[in-house]
């Protein structure tokens, strides 16, 4: 089997482990997986501006678990990998050789969260190619500063994303996603007509539905507040309310400002005395 056949069986393979077994993923074993992730994952300047720091301590761990809203995993899980996007050492070695100061503004943060989001990737699929599990954490977001007091984390550097990762101990069914043909646009951007975004959301309208039906507190949840669609779903409070994206999003606004992402007129190059 050619290497690229390897790649496609085993993001094929793919599906989130919410469920995990006792046993613990060993140290070096990890390492192995983190050393070839930062080799083999791309780096905007090749600054690496980002940093994992992994929690396998169980009392910071149940104080993560309730960050992360009791989401189960993160307890069961040997390990949770929480990757920042992060300036900070950059600014000390560059301080260090009395070199300008950058990156403390929302170029910065930009740049870095995407650093992070390439590099958790690469440790994903580092961890499923030896068989282990993972699911991401998106309640990262919501609780960016908490994370970060309980973490240490230093000026410009937050939380983006969290991974938990073990062995397996559930097989669940494969998800499936939009046609790949809605996602992919030649040359320019294709507008979809109503007939077309209809057939785009066709399978995942009647499968998701299906899904969250099958779940008897969904199911109950759902009709007690008469949404009738996936889509109403969505955006329902037993989902992601409009309100709480609003107030994330402000509440990240502010962390940035916090630690020092957004740029105040004072450390404008052009400002400066
Ligand atoms: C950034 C990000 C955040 C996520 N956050 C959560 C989460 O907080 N809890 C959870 O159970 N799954 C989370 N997921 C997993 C998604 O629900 C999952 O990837 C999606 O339903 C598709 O399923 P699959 O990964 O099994 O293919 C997250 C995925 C991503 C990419």
């Amino acid at each position: 089997m050619s290497e690229n056949a390897d790649i496609s069986k085993l993001l094929w393979a793919h599906r989130s482990i919410r469920s995990f077994t006792s046993e613990d993923i060993a140290p070096e074993l990890l390492n192995s997986i983190l050393t070839d992730a930062v080799a083999g994952s791309s780096s905007s300047g090749n600054l690496n501006s980002v940093s994992m720091v992994v929690t396998r301590n169980s009392e910071r761990k149940q104080k993560l678990f309730e960050l992360h809203f009791g989401q189960p995993m993160v307890l069961e899980a040997p390990v949770v990998i929480t990757f920042c996007a992060d300036w900070y050492r950059t600014r000390q070695w560059l301080k260090l050789r009395g070199a300008r100061d950058n990156f403390n503004n929302f170029l910065g943060y930009h740049v870095a969260a995407f650093d992070a989001m390439i590099l958790s990737q690469s440790v994903c699929l580092g961890l499923e190619a030896k068989g282990m599990g993972i699911c991401y954490m998106g309640s990262t977001l919501s609780s960016m500063r908490e994370i970060g007091e309980l973490l240490n984390l230093p000026e410009t550097c937050v939380p983006v994303t969290t991974i938990v990762a073990g062995w397996p101990a559930e097989n669940p069914a494969k998800r499936d996603r939009l046609p790949v043909s809605a996602l992919v646009h030649e040359e320019t951007y294709h507008y979809p007509d109503d007939r077309e975004l209809a057939e785009i959301f066709e399978s995942r309208e009647r499968k998701g539905w299906e899904r969250y039906m099958s779940i008897p507190e969904l199911k109950a949840e759902i009709e007690k507040r008469g949404i009738t669609s996936l889509a109403q779903f969505y955006t329902s409070d037993a989902k992601y309310p409009p309100e709480t994206f609003v107030e994330d999003s402000l509440r990240i606004i502010e962390l940035l400002n916090e630690k020092g992402f957004l740029p105040s007129t004072s450390n404008h190059p052009s400002r400066s005395a």
